[in-house]
């Protein structure tokens, strides 16, 4: 039998095919369990998992720790305000110190790029590490659930789809493992939709279709994918005002309109009602944006169990 255990989950980019269909494959099986139980699965029982997270988050937080228990699982949430970080304790000690007590598995969120990947240089041969969001550029776990929700209501072939995502492609980690996921899986045709000082640099957008309006990208789409202006990870002045960027790009359903009639819409959350997705989108018949956060309890579950090998 196949062995896809992993080490660390810490990017999509260059993750197998094979692996990557195995983790949806997983998250497809736990996702009942996931959402309504029985919650007494046992691969990680008398493990401790951390979440380690240096910047906000309500949805993978939440899910991270829903998965870990219902993995059987101790889980410590890491409390960054009041914690000794603030005191000037370096991020590596910070690890250092929580694996002196036991912990091997770490989700860690942190506004730098490329965080997470220097912390498992320097981890315990024991500790696996997930990267939860690392600046702008990798969201692993978002980009799993992003495909499984896509799978569920559009079936496994992606070479027939096409899939517009529109907003601020430039500093969305989410967007990022996105392309790298429905590459690897074939997507038929990505396109690309942003005012041009939110489009991201050529080596990003490779192969994807640049499109010079939303309508454009809309048009004929199977799966719409909104992205939130990333106003913490932006500089001043690329926006000239949330009201017209909301005329210009943001998800109506007078522009809905112009997609396949079956087309769903996605946000990876949060959302920020009236700039990027009108109401009556966010809430209407075609979005999937509450089952995206459902499938990431059930992906999570996926990832920690690939990883639960390590440590043993
Ligand atoms: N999509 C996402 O990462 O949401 P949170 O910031 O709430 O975790």
């Amino acid at each position: 039998m196949a062995d896809f255990s992993l080490r660390h989950l810490l990017t999509l980019d260059g993750l197998p095919r094979v692996t990557l269909e195995h983790l949806l494959q997983r998250a497809a099986i736990w996702r009942h369990t996931a959402l309504h139980g029985p919650f007494d699965a046992t691969p990680l029982r008398g493990r401790t998992v951390v979440n380690l997270f240096f910047e906000p988050s309500t949805r993978t937080r939440s899910s991270f720790e829903l998965a870990a228990s219902r993995l059987g699982a101790t889980v410590l949430n890491f409390d960054m305000a009041s914690s000794s970080t603030r005191k000037g304790e370096t991020l590596a000690d910070t690890l250092y110190t929580l694996e002196a007590m036991g912990v091997t598995l770490f989700v860690v969120r942190h506004a730098a790029d490329g965080a997470v990947a220097a912390l498992a240089e320097v981890c315990a041969p024991t500790s696996s590490l997930i990267n939860a969001g690392d600046g702008r550029s990798a969201h692993p776990t978002q980009g799993l659930l992003d495909m499984l929700t896509i799978r569920q209501h559009k079936g496994d072939d992606f070479s027939r789809l096409k899939i517009a995502i529109v907003g601020d492609v430039r500093h969305s980690r989410v967007a990022r493992s996105d392309l790298h996921a429905l590459r690897t899986l074939g997507c038929g045709e990505i396109r690309l939709a942003a005012p041009p000082a939110l489009l991201p640099d050529a080596a990003i957008s490779a192969g994807c279709r640049i499109c010079a309006t939303a309508d454009e990208a809309l048009d004929g789409a199977d799966v719409v994918m909104t992205l939130r202006l990333q106003r913490e990870r932006m500089e001043e002045g690329l926006v000239a005002s949330l009201e017209a960027y909301f005329r210009d790009w943001g998800i109506t359903p007078e522009r809905l309109r112009l997609a396949r009639p079956d087309a769903i819409v996605m946000h990876p959350g949060p959302m920020n009602r009236g700039v990027e997705i009108a109401d009556a989108v966010a809430d209407g018949p075609q979005s999937v944006i509450r089952a995206q956060v459902s499938n990431g309890v059930a992906v999570r579950m996926a990832v920690l169990e690939a990883l639960a090998g390590n440590g043993q």
